[in-house]
């Protein structure tokens, strides 16, 4: 659902503006952490260099995994002198839930991508005016009543890919399952929230914009690995690529704003979203309290961010969602009978039958379980405080909350957290759970705004995909995680046959 509408004062401790924002720049631990020898850090520590050994600087997050096996619900890494605490264990991150005491930290990646995506929604520091302002004219972009006019956008997007798929099964092809489905998310996102074609289906290489994309989420997580003194030398080349590529997501996104505009902008209905899209809403809708608007330059802002935000991750959710659907055929036959029965003889489902698809949506949700493809969030305190009783913390200070460990913790999750299990978000198993053990979408005032968009969109493509083909698993692929500050199922291809009932 949508974040509901909140005061800017209510985005502080207590109801009140805290006396003045936190520190900007990178905050090490030992400036914000006044127990930090209190909290173990992998063993081979080496000076000045840090915690580096076996580390790849390709796989971050599963490094971390591994560190967390071994050092527990709470440890740090230190490389080149800098040092971050990470945090797991479903009590720790429960207590840093509670948004009295702790708010959303930009820091990190998500710190890297600055430059390009300002203070758009999703890389704004809480106390810049303009997140409240873009909140409460956007949250109701995302409305049950918005939602349902996406559908039949979203449909129409679900139908390209099916006529690809079609194709590559006559011709007896595998699919590129993370290809096509960032193919489908990103039309999804452009199509429904800015009226313009990428036109992806098109082209056999993956548009530009993604290219740009991929490159500078890559960027922003390379800048957290290599060493600062190092950053001129070794990412001299890599800056140059970065900025082309920022330059061209400006420029995309420039053109997106300027058609709208020759088209008269909202109301005109002559885009094809028709009036009132997350576009329309930028361009045209003053806050209802203040009357303010957002700027040109802060729209082109979130004119990237939700071209971004909106379809990276739900491309890797699905493409996670496949992978275990094609490997688990108990799993997938309970969900395709769902999908019969709910839909029956309609070829393609109405809107309100798609939240009627309880067992699909438990089978993505148990696979953002495993692999949450914003794999985790970083929260910083707003007050002096203490995590769960033990740790005090300065006000500033912060950690990660590792939402692919969370989501193993076996407090919350039992002995064999690894097993794929779609029951895990059965009512009653979900009842019996504590609260906060499930984040793949963040958490509080910060927490995703494009959650039911998400969702709504996967399930839907997944009901889709379960009502026409079989999937057949090439056997010998081994799950591989790419990681570019987002996940995504590496060289993950299917072979298809259409369904006899569909074909
Ligand atoms: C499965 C798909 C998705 C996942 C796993 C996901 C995950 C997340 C997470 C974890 C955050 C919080 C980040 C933080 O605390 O630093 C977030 C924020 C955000 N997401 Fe998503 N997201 C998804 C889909 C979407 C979609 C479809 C949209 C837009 C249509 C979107 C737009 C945003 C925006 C704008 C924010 C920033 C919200 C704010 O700070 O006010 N996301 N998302």
């Amino acid at each position: 659902m949508a974040q509901t509408t909140r005061s800017a004062a209510a985005n502080s401790p207590e109801g009140q503006r805290a006396p003045t924002p936190p520190p900007k720049g990178f905050r090490s631990a030992e400036l914000g952490w006044p127990e930090l020898h209190r909290i173990p850090h992998p063993p081979r520590r080496l000076p000045l260099l840090g915690d580096i050994l076996g580390a790849n600087v390709r796989t971050p997050l599963q490094d971390s995994m591994k560190m967390a096996h071994q050092l527990g619900p709470i440890f740090r890494r230190k490389a080149f002198g800098k040092e971050f605490v990470f945090v797991w264990g479903a009590d720790l991150a429960a207590d840093m839930a509670d948004e009295s005491r702790f708010a959303k930290h930009v820091g990190l990646g998500v710190a890297n991508l600055r430059p390009v995506a300002g203070d758009g929604l999703f890389t704004a520091y809480n106390h810049e005016p303009n997140w409240q302002l873009a909140h409460d004219i956007l949250a109701p972009g995302f409305s049950r009543e918005a939602m349902s006019g996406y559908h039949p956008l979203m449909l129409d997007v679900a139908r390209q890919l099916t006529a690809r798929w079609d194709e590559r099964e006559a011709a007896g092809r595998a699919v590129d399952v993370p290809g096509d489905m960032t193919k489908l998310t990103l039309e999804t996102i452009a199509r429904t929230g800015f009226g313009h074609d990428f036109g992806s289906f098109e082209r056999s290489a993956p548009h530009p914009f993604v290219s740009a994309m991929v490159g500078t989420l890559s960027y922003a997580q390379r800048r957290n690995v290599v060493p600062p003194l190092l950053t001129p030398l070794v990412l001299r080349g890599a800056d140059r690529r970065n900025d082309a590529d920022m330059a061209y997501l400006n420029r995309t996104v420039d053109a997106v704003i300027a058609a709208r505009r020759a088209e008269g902008g909202a109301g005109s209905g002559s885009g094809s979203s028709g009036s009132g899209d997350l576009l329309d809403r930028m361009l045209e809708v003053a806050h209802p309290e203040t009357g303010e608007r957002l700027t040109p330059e802060n729209i082109r802002r979130q004119v990237i961010t939700f071209l971004v935000a909106g379809h990276e991750t739900t491309s890797g959710a699905l493409s996670f969602a496949l992978h275990y659907l094609s490997r688990s055929p108990e799993v997938l036959a309970r969900a395709r009978a769902e999908v019969d029965e709910v839909w029956g003889a309609a070829e393609e489902p109405a809107y309100e039958q798609v939240a009627k698809l309880r067992y699909l949506r438990r089978v993505l949700d148990e696979s953002l379980r495993l692999w949450p493809t914003a794999p985790g969030f970083a929260r910083e305190a707003r007050v002096d405080t203490t995590l769960g009783g033990e740790h005090p913390m300065r006000r500033g200070a912060w950690a990660l909350v590792l939402a692919t460990m969370l989501h193993r913790d076996p407090a919350a999750w039992g002995e064999h957290p690894e097993e794929f299990d779609p029951d895990r978000f059965a009512p009653s198993a979900v009842r019996a759970r504590p609260a906060h053990v499930f984040k793949p979408f963040g958490t509080g005032a910060r927490a995703c705004i494009g959650r039911q968009f998400a969702l709504h969109e996967a399930t839907l493509v997944l009901g889709l995909l379960l009502r026409r083909y079989d999937l057949h698993a090439d056997p010998g692929y081994r799950l591989r995680i790419a990681e570019r500050l987002t996940l995504m199922p590496d060289g993950l291809t299917l072979r298809l046959t259409r369904r006899a009932r569909a074909a």
